[in-house]
């Protein structure tokens, strides 16, 4: 399938690739991993994956699901009580049909082998999905819009979240090519967790040019006056509302740190905005 996206000019100094229009309805990156993770004709009965009650992943999952026809199955990983209505992600996941299911950090391996186990014939995506195929997606689109020369020359840096850094790594692999810096600001993860996960896709063993930004690693999830302020501000600038979870403390970061020829990537989770 393919996911149009645009590189819209804010400023001399700002651009943004606007990964929440690649799609109508469910769009974002994690849309466009799964297109390069889920094979084609697809012959399995059902998808089985798993997140956390934000992810943007279980959403797109359902959505790939629903569009092929077939069953869907999210594990959803969550210390304590939890009411999916509480979660727009959950609750669009639910509404295309995806069965969810709960499990604590502690018991969430035991219930995944169970599931992986039940449905046998699903295809297992692994969380957020963090795969090579995933990634190289990511290296397409952006040899594209090199080749297309979509790609502003006063451009020095290109700013997105990371999660597992599937979306970072795949930019990486394409912009180290035109001399352009990568910088993932992590929401979740310590550099050494991020470089880590990393590893377990990558055919590389060194990083240069890609930089991983995590002071803000232990604020997963957390609505902060000062992610919300430069929310705003991005909005005001951009008409773009990013979502609060990654894109948010992205956004700050890059605001903050007053950055300069910035091609921003807004990488979607907009239902978060619902939150
Ligand atoms: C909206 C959004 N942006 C970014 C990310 C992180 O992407 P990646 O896992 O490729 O680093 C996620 C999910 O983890 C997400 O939902």
């Amino acid at each position: 399938m393919n996911f149009p996206s645009s590189i819209i000019k804010i400023s001399d100094t700002l651009w943004v690739l606007d990964e929440s229009t690649n799609n109508c309805y469910v769009a974002g990156n994690k849309i466009r991993k799964l297109n390069g993770i889920i094979p084609c004709p697809f012959r399995h009965k059902g998808i089985l994956s798993f997140g956390s009650p934000y992810s943007s992943h279980l959403l797109a999952c359902a959505w790939w699901a629903a569009y092929l026809k077939v069953s869907a199955v999210g594990v959803v990983i969550h210390d304590g009580q939890l009411n999916s209505k509480d979660y727009p992600h959950l609750r669009a996941a639910d509404l295309m049909g995806m069965k969810l299911v709960y499990a604590d950090n502690s018991d969430a391996r035991d219930i995944i082998s169970r599931e992986k186990n039940t449905h046998q014939d699903f295809l297992w995506i692994p969380g957020g999905g963090h795969t090579i195929d995933g990634s190289l997606q990511y290296t397409q689109l952006f040899d594209d819009l090199f080749k297309s020369s979509i790609i502003d020359k006063r451009i020095t840096q290109i700013v997105l979240p990371y999660g597992t850094g599937t979306t970072a790594h795949g930019i990486w692999v394409s912009a180290i090519k035109h001399g352009i810096k990568v910088i993932g600001v992590s929401v979740a993860r310590s550099k050494s967790r991020c470089l880590d996960a990393l590893k377990d896709v990558s055919p590389y063993d060194s990083f240069d040019m890609l930089h991983i930004e995590d002071k803000y690693h232990e604020c997963y999830g957390k609505r902060l006056d000062r992610f919300e302020k430069r929310r705003s501000e991005f909005f005001e600038m951009t008409s773009i509302l990013v979502d609060p979870i990654y894109n948010a403390v992205a956004v700050t970061h890059m605001l903050e740190n007053n950055m300069k020829n910035v091609l921003y990537v807004n990488t979607g989770g907009a239902l978060n905005n619902l939150l």
